[in-house]
């Protein structure tokens, strides 16, 4: 895929999207409308609402013109622009010219807009049916090399250079969130926690990254004994993945962060098993680990400023003789001991050996992770956000910021200690789950704190309701690689 900004439109064969907000007005637009379509234009677009998500396509000799519809201009524009733009592309794969131009130059941030519509064309481009026998028989238009897209602007030189600069992030961006969409929707069969460790290595050492994997026996040798538990069960062997991105001409002074993922391939909920319904979802339960190796590709593509360091425990959470049981007593890289209250609060577990690893081991400024953490904050939140748990103010409201700007929200909710009682223990330091019913998303929080070493900067995203979802490309649920555009946009501001 080609990326290039021009002052008007080329010869040949094209299709010129021309992105417009509802109450557009189309007189303002027949400028940038080639001679012989400009009555056409004037008449279709008169009769065009621009609902999200809607567009006509008008045919000329060698020019279509497409108006894509963004809906009302409310708040963020981003998400409007790349949401138009995707459902556009993965509805019109194969009918879309491989050369396709943008109009931008009616726009008032035309950077942010170009990022967005070329970051939600090629998420477009996205195929779930890799599985089927005839898989990539008909590839998306926009997947071959030879496609193009050519930015319409009255920008030149510098400026025109940033608005290709911008879309290229859209793009690169976009092959990031394509591929942990793909490794969400890959069932447990084929993606083992080795198939993961593989991956993640395979990919990080392509991007440069130094990637460090222990696995099998090493896990308790390392005194990973939260992990290992939640292994027992398990015909595979747990992996536990570390990468490092560091940035061209890092210094002493490079921020790090450090990044945690949930990599539960498969979730059962162990002994405490899982009704049928819910746990058919339960193939994305690696999420957060889809999100953090999706965003470490971005990081190197882009060539993030910012030092990482990811961590990313995997491992299958099923029944076996050999399961770990409500009531036992493990161990954990803390040295705290943990009373199991109930196995289907594996991921909690797994997190933990992940944050009390990285802490001691590295110095970050700041901790994230990233988990399929609980029903709980679906329930209290349902499909639009994700759950923000920090004990830090400023930190949370730079994350929210973020976020609302992009679309991919996150809510913030308390971890006020009231909270910790639900987890103590008569016979451990601590039990792993509350019994109560209510607050179960904060109580997890509450719980992966006491991990953190009391980190002031950590910040732990509940993505249970929003990695799996609805979406253009299916008609069941699948992966969204939620969080990546957020990690993306958080770690590029200025
Ligand atoms: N993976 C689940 C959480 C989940 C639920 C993810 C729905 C996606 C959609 C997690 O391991 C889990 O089972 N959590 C339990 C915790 C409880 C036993 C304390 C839950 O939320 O019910
Ligand atoms: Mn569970
Ligand atoms: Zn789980």
């Amino acid at each position: 895929m080609k990326l290039s900004a021009s002052a008007s439109l080329s010869e040949g064969k094209t299709d010129l999207i021309i992105p417009v907000f509802t109450g557009f007005k189309p007189d303002e637009l027949v400028s940038h409308i080639p001679p012989g379509s400009k009555a056409a234009f004037a008449e279709a677009a008169s009769d065009f609402k621009a609902d999200s998500g809607s567009h006509i396509t008008l045919y000329g000799s060698d020019i279509r013109i497409i108006l894509l519809g963004l809906g009302k201009p409310n708040g963020a524009s981003f998400p409007a622009y790349f949401r138009a733009a995707r459902k556009f592309s993965a509805s019109s794969g194969h009918q879309m010219r491989e050369n396709i131009t943008l109009l931008l130059a009616h726009l008032s941030k035309p950077e942010r807009a170009g990022e967005a519509l070329v970051n939600g064309l090629i998420t477009g481009t996205y195929e779930l049916g890799s599985w089927k026998e005839k898989a990539g028989e008909k590839p998306h238009v926009l997947d071959s090399d030879l496609s193009a897209i050519t930015l319409l602007t009255d920008k030149t030189g510098d400026d025109a250079q940033q608005l290709v600069d911008a879309a290229v992030r859209g793009q690169l961006v976009a092959l990031a969130q394509k591929q942990a969409m793909h490794l969400v929707n890959m069932p447990s069969n084929i993606q083992t926690p080795q198939f993961l460790a593989g991956f993640a290595n395979d990919w990080g050492t392509q991007y440069g990254q130094k990637v460090t994997i222990f696995s099998g026996e090493e896990i308790e040798e390392k005194g990973l004994h939260a992990l290992a538990a939640v292994n027992r069960g398990s015909e595979y062997p747990a992996e536990f993945i570390v990468m490092e991105y560091e940035p061209e001409n890092a210094t002493e002074d490079t921020k790090t962060v450090g990044l945690v993922g949930k990599g539960i391939t498969f979730d059962t909920g162990g002994l405490s098993i899982k009704p049928s319904d819910g746990m058919y979802f339960m193939k994305s339960d690696m999420g957060g680990a889809a999100v953090v190796l999706g965003f470490m590709e971005a990081a190197a593509s882009l060539k993030l400023d910012t030092r990482f360091v990811a961590v990313i425990p995997v491992t299958d959470n099923l029944i076996d003789s050999r399961s770990f049981k409500p009531s036992d007593i493990i161990g954990s890289y803390s040295g705290k001991t943990i009373e199991i209250f109930n196995t289907d609060a594996e991921g909690r577990l797994i997190l933990a050996d992940g944050l009390s690893w990285l802490t001691d081991n590295y110095k970050v400024d700041e901790l994230f992770d990233f988990a399929t953490l609980t029903g709980a904050t679906v329930r209290a939140l349902g499909y639009a956000a994700a759950g923000l748990f920090t004990p830090n103010d400023e930190l949370a409201a730079s994350i929210s910021k973020s976020a609302d700007s992009c679309g991919e929200r996150v809510w913030r909710f308390p971890i006020w200690d009231e909270y910790k009682s639900d987890l103590h223990s008569d016979v451990a330091d601590v039990r792993h789950a509350s019994p109560s019913p209510v607050a179960g998303g904060i109580t997890a929080a509450k719980f992966l704190e006491m991990f953190t070493r009391e980190h002031p900067s950590w910040a732990h995203f509940d993505i249970a309701g929003v990695a799996f979802g609805e979406s253009e490309f299916g008609k069941h649920k699948n992966g969204t690689a939620w969080g990546i555009r957020l990690l993306v946009d958080y770690f590029s501001k200025k």
